[in-house]
């Protein structure tokens, strides 16, 4: 099997205004696990895209994939009409892409505000210099990564514990404080990897209101993993389907929904 790996410059369409980003032919294997398996799809700017299928379906390696954690035995992945297969994860999260972890990845002896700050500093290239030389942020830039970092923790909902350290924080805390995280990466993209894992019911239906409300307030395109199906039916504006590695299904919620193929591989699941 030839891996065709374009230049990395090389546009793999015009990027026209409505899709952000493109997956075409993506194949992911390990040893002879096809995890990901011949995958295309796009993605439109400022749509929630739900990724769903049952565990092991390939879904948290598609999005190591568009993120730059694992590459692609085949197949690429493009953001705005520009190459990201090939890049390294901070390089594609400069050009405006963050996500949260399935697994969460947070620095639990560090306190909340602590790891939103660190992730505002990567992402200023003042505090990238000075790091460089080894030399502390400017008392002023210091100030105003803080003062950005509080208000990100207000818009979780977390400002009040900011100086406690995540390791405390229950679950669905810790996944908010990985959504603050990101955003203070800036992104266009965010991609979310089962954000309601861990949360109560109560905090599930403020997710999904929340969810929304961030795409309104940062202007972003969301591409959301859950398993939580009544979560994603209903705040998803398109849905694809993943089953042992294949795209079984993509488009409107009620449409996946009643996809004989997609009730077969759920219902296969749960057998
Ligand atoms: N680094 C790896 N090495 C070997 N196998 C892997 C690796 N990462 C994932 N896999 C395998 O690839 C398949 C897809 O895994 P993936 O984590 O992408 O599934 P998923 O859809 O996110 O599942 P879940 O809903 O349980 O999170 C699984 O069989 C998994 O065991
Ligand atoms: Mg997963």
């Amino acid at each position: 099997m030839t891996t065709a790996m374009p230049d990395a410059a090389q546009p793999i369409s015009a990027g026209t205004a409505a899709t952000v980003l493109e997956a075409r032919g993506v194949t992911r294997r390990f040893g002879g696990l096809v995890a990901v398996n011949n995958v295309s799809f796009d993605v439109r700017e400022g749509e929630i895209f739900g990724l769903i299928g049952p565990n092991g379906a390939g879904k948290t390696t598609m999005f190591n994939l568009i993120t730059g954690l694992t590459a692609p035995s085949a197949g690429v992945v493009a953001y705005k009409g520009t190459l990201l297969t090939g890049l390294k994860p901070h390089q594609i999260a400069r050009r405006g892409l963050a996500r949260t972890f399935q697994n969460i990845r947070l620095f639990g002896n560090l306190s909340a505000l602590e790891n939103v700050m660190i992730a505002r500093h990567i992402h200023t290239h003042t505090g990238i210099l000075r790091g460089v030389l080894g030399l502390p942020p400017s008392p002023q830039e210091e100030r105003a990564v803080r003062a950005r970092a509080l208000e990100l923790l207000e818009l979780v909902g977390l400002s009040d514990r900011a100086t406690q350290q995540a390791r405390n924080f229950a679950y669905g805390d810790q996944r908010r404080l990985e959504i603050a995280r990101a955003l203070a990466l800036e992104p266009r993209l965010l991609l979310l990897d089962e954000p309601a894992a861990g949360m109560n019911s109560n905090e599930k239906q403020g997710l999904s209101d929340f969810i929304r409300a961030m795409r309104q307030t940062f202007d972003l395109t969301i591409l959301l993993i859950e398993h939580h199906v009544p979560l994603v039916m209903g705040l998803c504006d398109r849905i694809a389907v993943l089953d042992f590695g294949q795209l079984i299904a993509i488009g409107d919620p009620a449409k996946v929904r009643d996809d004989p193929a997609v009730i077969e591989a759920y219902l296969g699941d749960e057998g």
